[in-house]
């Protein structure tokens, strides 16, 4: 049995880095599974397929040459890893992913990560549908206002133009849509660990979910 770690929660909670942190820590492959639903969504910006042509777009996730190495991102042997991260795409990303026949044909591929020696993917229902038998689910979330001020921050340092309002706003728009569409909605499963950031730094973070992987994985600790 392959073990499986999902963390899955809103957009801007520290899942990404945290899902990269346990998956360095416990040598294990990792799913960004946000970053296919963005490649997708710049692929579909890129070639002006409609936003809500749910038939194209899902024609396009199977077919979409996308490549993941050691953190970089391709797509048709182009690197998009920074490209992909624009408020932009992650709005589109949101739009297309609210599509069932488009999280169907990208059920398989995340499915497919799952490798030994074992994996950890972070999403919106990684925990209630692509993985639903993992070993352990972590639900990590946080304020709205703390999640748009650390993208602020992020923007800033990266010398972007960032407005915090207008990252409140987006932030609430992409939440609103992701927790309410009628497909695989964002919310944690019944059993996840419910983790709340808006206080903490990630090393607390990471911290307080390495005690979970302890109680649940004792044999992987020497
Ligand atoms: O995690 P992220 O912000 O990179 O994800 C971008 C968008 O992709 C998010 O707003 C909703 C969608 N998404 C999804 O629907 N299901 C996932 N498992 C991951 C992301």
């Amino acid at each position: 049995m392959i073990p499986i770690i999902v963390i899955d929660g809103p957009a801007g909670t520290g899942k990404g880095t945290i899902a990269a942190l346990l998956a360095a820590r416990l040598g294990w492959h990792l799913l960004d599974s946000g970053a296919l639903y963005r490649v997708l969504g710049l692929a579909a910006l890129q070639q002006e397929i409609a936003l809500d042509d749910a038939p194209a777009l899902a024609t396009l996730a199977t077919t979409l040459a996308l490549r993941f190495d050691a953190g970089r991102v391709f797509l048709a042997g182009a690197e998009v890893t920074d490209a992909i991260r624009t408020e932009a795409v992650g709005m589109a990303a949101s739009q297309v992913a609210a599509h069932p026949p488009v999280r169907t044909a990208l059920l398989d591929w995340q499915r497919q990560c799952a490798q030994l020696p074992g994996l950890i993917a972070d999403g919106r229902d990684l925990g209630t549908v692509v993985f639903p038998a993992a070993g352990l689910k972590i639900f990590l979330d946080a304020s709205a206002e703390v999640r748009a001020q650390r993208r602020y921050k992020q923007l800033i340092e990266k010398g972007l133009n960032a407005n915090l309002f207008d990252l409140i706003a987006d932030i609430r728009q992409r939440d609103d849509r992701d927790r309410n569409r009628a497909i695989a909605p964002l919310c944690a499963a019944a059993e996840a660990v419910v983790v709340d950031s808006t206080a903490l730094s990630v090393t607390e973070v990471f911290d307080r979910i390495w005690e979970e992987v302890r109680r649940v994985f004792p044999n992987l600790m020497s």
